[in-house]
């Protein structure tokens, strides 16, 4: 099997050079690559990429994640995030290829107490939501051959992210202030990774589990009780903390440029059922990474 993986270094890319390689012949990407362009608002260029490698599957991690850059970056957001996702999936579906995508849990608009599952009616809050999904629409306009993984609060021990800003926040000051009524399920980019090649391999023998997909970490959380899990871990291994007051705010609190939901929480049932895997409780992932990112 010949895989395309395009933006192969961001947190989940990474990740998936590992866990794709045992599935096949990976040819990874990312947009400042010479040989094959891995630029995704290079629309041209990507096209020809994908007509010179023809792969059996693309993986697409590339995107544009910087949620509050993105309100005032709607144009890249939307090349990024739509268009260059467009002709992925029109030059996969031309070539009869699987395409692998993820999208995000700002989807939707927050209300509510409930899980959401993937027939719930998205209602982005902001041009991040709004972008990706226009291109998970465009994915499923075009190639009907796709799985589109939506997640959240994803997390690695490469790249930046909230658990690793907290570290060093807390390594640092005496006082933190943290967001305590948004909820959601720290994901890590090992976890996506496995997960995205247990299902391109079902999807190879079943082809009928194309679709949209809630890819999350079990049990949910606030930003504020997910820092001070990660205080926890890190104190219990004997890092040496400065933080001495952790204090719960409400978002109201904290304004942003780009409006977040506070309900986060996604429903991964399908996704367990359809593939049969145990998606493990979030602090399990949590307490792997924080190990990992203070190198014990
Ligand atoms: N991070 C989260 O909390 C989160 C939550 C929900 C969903 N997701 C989704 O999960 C997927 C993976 O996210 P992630 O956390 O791995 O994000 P990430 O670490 O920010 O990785 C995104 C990658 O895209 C690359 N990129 C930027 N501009 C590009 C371009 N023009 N062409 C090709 N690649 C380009 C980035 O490169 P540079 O770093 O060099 O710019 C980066 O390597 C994305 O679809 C994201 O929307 C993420």
């Amino acid at each position: 099997m010949k895989i395309l993986l395009v933006g192969k270094n961001g947190q989940v890319g990474w990740e998936l050079q590992r866990s794709l390689s045992t599935l096949g012949d990976v040819i990874a990407v990312d947009f400042f690559d010479k040989e094959l362009c891995g630029d995704l608002t290079n629309l041209e260029g990507i096209a020809q990429t994908v007509r010179s490698v023809k792969p059996d599957v693309i993986v697409n991690a590339a995107a544009h994640t910087a949620v509050d850059k993105a309100e005032t970056e709607r144009e890249l957001s939307e090349l990024l995030n739509e268009k260059g996702v467009a002709v992925l999936a029109m030059e996969s579906a031309k070539l009869g290829a699987l395409l692998v995508h993820y999208s995000t849990d700002y989807v939707f608009n927050g209300e509510g107490e409930d899980y959401r599952c993937e027939e719930d009616i998205p209602a982005p809050l902001n041009v991040y939501g709004e972008t990706k999904l226009a291109g998970e629409q465009a994915i499923i306009r075009s190639n009907p051959r796709h799985l589109i993984f939506r997640t959240s609060w994803v997390f690695a021990t490469r790249g930046n992210n909230f658990a690793k800003t907290m570290l060093r926040l807390a390594r640092d000051k005496d006082t933190l202030s943290i967001i305590n009524d948004q909820y959601g399920a720290p994901t890590s980019a090992e976890l996506l990774a496995d997960c995205t090649a247990i299902a391109i391999r079902q999807e190879r023998v079943n082809r009928d589990v194309a679709g949209v997909y809630h890819l999350v970490a079990s049990g949910e959380t606030t930003w504020f009780d997910y820092a001070n899990y990660v205080f926890m871990v890190a104190k219990s291994q004997g890092e040496k903390l400065v933080v001495q007051n952790v204090n719960g705010i409400p978002t109201s609190d904290y304004p942003t440029p780009a409006k977040r939901p506070l309900n986060s929480r996604l429903s991964n049932q399908k996704f367990q059922q359809t593939f049969a895997v145990t998606l493990p409780h979030w602090k399990k992932n949590v307490e792997r990474a924080v190990v990992e990112i203070l190198g014990k």
